[in-house]
């Protein structure tokens, strides 16, 4: 839509140059030739609403665009593959001038990816990353560094149990399958543990970054794994049922089973605080304002990074409560 009518614009003005008109009126300046963002429109394509994160996600992503003047088409693909590159398929067709989402998982997209790009149709890549050996297919990829957030979430274990040389069974609630979270997570917090053999991960399933199967799969856990002394979530939300298991099995989450989660969302900062979560490692959701950047620069044509990794934090039980109140998500 951008080029169409930056096209009809430029046309425009050049009939008026040749025609050296110089009527007033006739010569002001458009959206579509300054770069302004008035004329953009952006497909957007949301893994779907699984998560307090995902949550805060959308609504960062809708606000940015408001603010910054870009037409927002969005989907929620209900976290299957297939709803994501139907939507792609279909803002191809709307001929959009940007595609932003955040993949579900981290195949399978390169077919639909050369269809983007043979329509000329700049992608960026947001929150997830995808697998794809040619990466000329996306023009960015703007979001955190799981493999980094498994390692502090690592690191965390190793220093409290520092003084412990009894064996640690680790349970670990997985995010969805092939999701890049999920892998990353899973990776960054085994290469850390790896170095003590006292850690031991006794029990890894997905609870598909969900509230509701965290609680399902923790309770299976409790009821096959004698002498779990750690979870580990991928989330707040998966580590917020496991709570709810927990404490249905007569324990205290906190303290006979300590709790490491991603996200830092308010649900799971207020568990943190409560002495529930041990800590977190914070994954920020606010994506939205370096998005709507990213994709004016790239519908100009200008260059932008490969890689924008999103800044982010962790918190102990402490830092948790001096921030609650003025936590944004
Ligand atoms: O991709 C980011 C992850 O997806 C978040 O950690 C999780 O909560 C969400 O559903």
């Amino acid at each position: 839509m951008f080029k169409r009518i930056s096209a009809l614009l430029l046309a425009g003005l050049t009939a008026m140059a040749v025609a050296s008109c110089g009527s007033s009126g006739g010569g002001t300046t458009s959206a579509g030739t300054d770069g302004g963002a008035d004329s953009i429109t952006m497909g957007f394509s949301q893994v779907g609403a699984e998560s307090g994160w995902r949550t805060a996600n959308t609504k960062s992503v809708q606000d940015s665009a408001k603010n910054a003047g870009i037409t927002l088409k969005f989907s929620d693909a209900q976290q299957k593959q297939e709803n994501q590159i139907k939507a792609i398929r279909s803002y191809i067709q709307q001929k959009v001038d940007v595609i932003a989402f955040s993949p579900v998982v981290e195949s399978g997209w390169d077919t639909v990816l050369k269809e983007a790009q043979n329509a000329k149709i700049p992608v960026i890549l947001t929150d997830r990353a995808v697998d794809s050996k040619d990466t000329s297919l996306y023009k960015t990829f703007l979001g955190s560094d799981f493999v980094e957030e498994g390692k502090k979430a690592g690191q965390w274990l190793v220093e409290e149990y520092k003084d412990t040389k009894d064996p640690v069974n680790i349970v670990e609630l997985q995010g969805t399958t092939g999701s890049a979270p999920a892998n990353d997570r899973k990776a960054g917090f085994a290469e850390v543990i790896q170095a003590d053999p006292k850690f031991k991960i006794v029990a890894s399933q997905t609870g598909d970054f969900t509230r509701a199967k965290g609680k399902e799969v923790m309770e299976a856990f409790l009821k096959s794994t004698p002498d779990i002394d750690v979870l580990y979530a991928h989330n707040d939300d998966m580590g917020l049922g496991a709570i709810e298991a927990i404490e249905g099995a007569g324990k205290v989450p906190g303290k006979d089973i300590k709790i490491i989660t991603v996200d830092a969302v308010k649900d799971g900062m207020q568990a943190l605080a409560d002495g529930k979560i041990n800590f977190i490692v914070e994954c920020s959701p606010l994506l939205g304002p370096q998005l709507m950047d990213l994709a004016k620069k790239v519908v100009k044509g200008e260059q932008v990074p490969a890689r924008v990794v999103t800044e982010e934090t962790t918190f102990t039980q402490e830092q948790a409560k001096q921030v609650l109140s003025t936590r944004q998500y």
